[in-house]
């Protein structure tokens, strides 16, 4: 059976997309929700600022309530620009395995900052979730994605909850301003790219969800809602929701099986959440076909869950835990056929994701001179880990790029999301 022409019928395969015409679908989008029009793109301000000093040797708390994990702690920056991190915890992101109560969720956010309530005044709270950002620097939850479960805080204002919870717990004067992941991204590169003189930036994740963050100059930003008066303004692009291109049927599947049916569509070709189950929804499409051994297709049948992470240590053959991938009853011939579907998912990943950071850099209209590029600050552990991902989208993102006449320069930064939300709790009550 030719497995790779199957994937290719399935849309699981990059040869299935034409890259220049899935770009402008994203940048028409991008345009449409900039305007208020109907558009998967949410296109959100931020309201922080991109060019405010930070204080040296302050305090602050920071929350990052990522996909897989929460993180809360102290960070201060040195006279160096070095971030130093103190009494930080980390546990699993509250509401992944089990549906919680806004009390419960804001309750292990509390017994986390209750301890050092004396040792900051300002949160700078990173939420790696579509929030409408509010003059007060809050943000309202718009849904959950990540397949998070409290329903209780969909259209809450997130940042208030928290001020009301401490309070209730006699932790009074304290400030919060709430971020998104990428966002804090974009900030968080800002300190390496002001060093190769960038002429603009970007804020990109690829992890358990995924996203872009970019900074939009045209006359549109005077119209936008959280315009700041400084001549750009940072949106949080929610491109995991971008619906205008086409699925197969397996993409559907999972879609309809997931907690947000017909929601964040993107994502769910893309990130660290879904790569490793839709991989499973295809190798047990291909049982019927009769290619894998008996043992392989009894065990696949009964399948019910595929990490990302042990589909992925398989396919890099890297001697890492590949979970139930490691039964006897697979045969080498059955790990083959893994890979190859796995590999197929991965690359199609790779020209979408490169397709999404190369519409944030023709929208952010800068990038024309090879001295200025535009510094994008990719993180998260999907892009970085995955076997053969990076560098399948910078090959990608060279050619879209090349062909527009555009410059961009990759960077990464240790704790991006923490850096900028620290940045951002430095910085934003001072502006
Ligand atoms: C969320 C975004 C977030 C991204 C990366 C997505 O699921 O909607 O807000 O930036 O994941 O963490």
């Amino acid at each position: 059976m030719d497995i790779n022409g199957w994937l290719k019928e399935q849309m699981v395969s990059a040869e299935a997309y034409d890259a220049d015409a899935l770009l402008e679908n994203f940048l028409n989008e991008m345009e449409k929700g900039l305007n208020g029009e109907s558009s998967s793109l949410a296109m959100i301000p931020a309201y922080v600022g991109i060019d405010g000093r930070v204080p040296i040797d302050t305090p602050v708390a920071v929350i990052d309530a990522g996909g897989t994990n929460l993180r809360i702690g102290i960070a201060r920056f040195d006279t160096a620009g070095s971030l130093h991190l103190s009494h930080f915890s980390k546990q699993p992101m509250p509401g992944r395995d089990r549906e919680l109560t806004a009390a419960e969720f804001y309750a292990v956010l509390v017994d986390a900052l209750a301890p050092l309530k004396n040792e900051f005044e300002q949160i700078g709270f990173c939420f790696s979730y579509p929030a409408t950002i509010l003059p007060d620097y809050d943000g309202r939850l718009l849904h959950w994605t990540k397949e998070i479960k409290i329903p209780e805080l969909v259209g809450k204002h997130i940042g208030a909850g928290l001020l009301a919870a401490m309070e209730a717990r006699g932790i009074t004067g304290k400030q919060i301003v709430l971020l998104n992941d990428t966002v804090a991204a974009l900030l968080a590169g800002m300190a390496q790219g002001q060093a190769f003189n960038a002429a603009s930036y970007i804020g990109f994740i690829l992890g358990t969800g995924t996203n872009t963050a970019y900074v939009e100059c045209n006359e549109n930003i005077g119209k936008l809602d959280g315009y700041l008066g400084t001549g750009a303004q940072v949106i949080n692009v929610e491109s995991g929701g971008f619906a205008a291109f086409r699925r197969g049927p397996f993409d559907l599947q999972l879609d309809a099986r997931s907690e947000n049916p017909g929601g964040h569509v993107f994502e769910k070709t893309i990130s660290g959440v879904y790569m490793g189950p839709l991989t499973l929804e295809l190798l047990q499409a291909l049982i019927p076909e009769g290619i894998f051994s008996d043992g392989g297709a009894a065990a696949f049948s009964i399948m019910k869950n595929l990490s990302t992470i042990h589909i992925d240590n398989l396919a890099a053959d890297n001697g890492r835990d590949v979970d139930v991938l490691g039964f006897e009853a697979f045969t080498d011939a059955d790990r083959e056929i893994m890979k190859t579907v796995f590999a197929a998912v991965v690359e199609r990943a790779a020209l979408l994701t490169a397709v999404n950071i190369a519409a944030a850099v023709v929208k952010g209209g800068a990038g024309q001179d090879p001295e200025h590029p535009v510094c994008i600050n990719i993180d998260g552990s999907t892009y970085y880990k995955t076997h053969r991902l990076a560098e399948q989208v910078q090959t990608h993102l060279k050619n879209l790029l090349g062909a527009r006449g555009l410059h961009a320069r990759c960077i990464q930064v240790d704790d991006a999301p923490i850096v900028g939300a620290a940045i951002a709790g430095l910085t934003t009550f001072r502006l």
